[in-house]
């Protein structure tokens, strides 16, 4: 089956200006060659620190950033860079939801205001129909048909991420990107959030780009997951293999930072220290190894890190600062 959605060397960088001229200077290369493919109905967890450039990723997807070089094709199509009105029919089937979609709308609308919004877009022109579909959005998502004569701000935050859930499947998308759409909830309203999204998922044969910085968090609903560092993907897998038996050193660290739930059971966390360094000057070789000091980071320096299929599914990037002795050797094989 072909993919939904193909991502190819995708580049997103932000120019940067400065002097008295206020001249290009720079540029933060918020996305710098990413690639990955999500199958219809499928799940991709999308990690990393903050500033790795996720969301400017999933905006570029869902065309609310420019890409600067590489691809994305939807359904077969290249939609890298239509402009508004040729994606104009294609937004219904390919919509993204926030932290706090609601928040960004406006506020004095009424519930029913805000999800009928894409419905009233899109043509559905008679009252009485769009009525009776907004009723049936809240329903799906389990909230009360009452709830669409009220006001955004008289719900809490689950809720509120229900009523953007409702207002993104209006159009009966096929993709949505889920940008830290849980994140700022407590970790029970969290799980209730995401079986929701599950249910719809089989519901509507919907594929999710589900972006978070927390491993955790996408653990159950990811059926592969992608972690990125600074503009790139490291590494890519099952989200089993991801789990069970990561390969890159920045993976490992992420999953030490999960709390264990077992207390007797002792895990040794990896302290990642620092920031992520900066997109705009960027190290010229392989980016974590620079952050940890690594003693082969010279060997990296306009070598190439990409990524390599370690093991069926598994990608990781070919880069001796962040893999085992045993892994490495197996993926300098390949590069050779
Ligand atoms: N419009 C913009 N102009 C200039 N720089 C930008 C712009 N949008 C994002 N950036 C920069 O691009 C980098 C990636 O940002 P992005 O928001 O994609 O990260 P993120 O992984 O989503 O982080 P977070 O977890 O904090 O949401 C950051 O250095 C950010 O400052
Ligand atoms: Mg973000």
């Amino acid at each position: 089956m072909s993919p939904i959605l193909s991502v190819r060397d995708l580049k997103v960088h932000f120019p940067v200006s400065g002097g008295i001229f206020h001249r290009q200077v720079g540029s933060v290369r918020a996305v710098d060659g990413v690639s990955f493919d999500i199958a219809p109905g499928e799940t991709l967890g999308l990690v990393g620190e903050s500033g790795c450039g996720k969301s400017t990723l999933g905006k570029a997807i869902v065309r609310l950033n420019d890409a600067n070089e590489g691809s994305i094709h939807f359904k077969d199509r290249d939609i890298t860079r239509l402009g508004r009105g040729a994606m104009r029919p294609l937004r219904k089937e390919l919509q993204m939801i926030f932290q706090d979609p609601v928040e960004s709308l406006n506020a004095r609308h009424s519930v029913r205001e805000i999800i009928e919004e894409p419905l009233l877009i899109h043509g559905m022109s008679s009252s009485g129909q769009r009525r009776k579909r907004v009723d049936e959005l809240l329903e799906k998502v389990g909230l009360q048909s009452a709830a669409a004569d009220r006001y955004p701000f008289e719900f809490s935050g689950g809720q509120r991420q229900r009523i953007g859930i409702a207002r993104a499947i209006a159009l009966n998308p096929k993709l949505i990107v889920c940008d830290e759409a849980v994140s700022a909830l407590d970790v029970s309203v969290q799980s209730q959030v995401l079986n929701l999204l599950l249910e719809l998922q089989s519901d509507l044969k919907l594929s999710y780009l589900f972006i978070a910085h927390n491993l955790a968090v996408v653990k159950h609903i990811s059926d592969r997951v992608a972690v990125m560092y600074l503009g790139k993907i490291v590494e890519m897998a099952d989200a089993d293999a991801i789990y069970h038996r990561p390969k890159h050193a920045y993976t490992k660290a992420l999953l030490s930072a999960i709390p264990e739930p077992d207390p007797t059971l002792e895990k040794k966390r990896i302290l990642l220290e620092g920031d992520v360094p900066s997109p705009i000057d960027p190290p010229k070789g392989s980016a974590f190894g620079h952050r940890i000091s690594h003693p082969r980071y010279e060997e990296t320096i306009g070598a190439d890190l990409s990524l390599r299929e370690i093991e069926p599914r598994h990608w990781v990037a070919a880069d001796p600062c962040c893999l085992e002795a045993a892994d490495w050797e197996r993926i300098s094989k390949m590069v050779a």
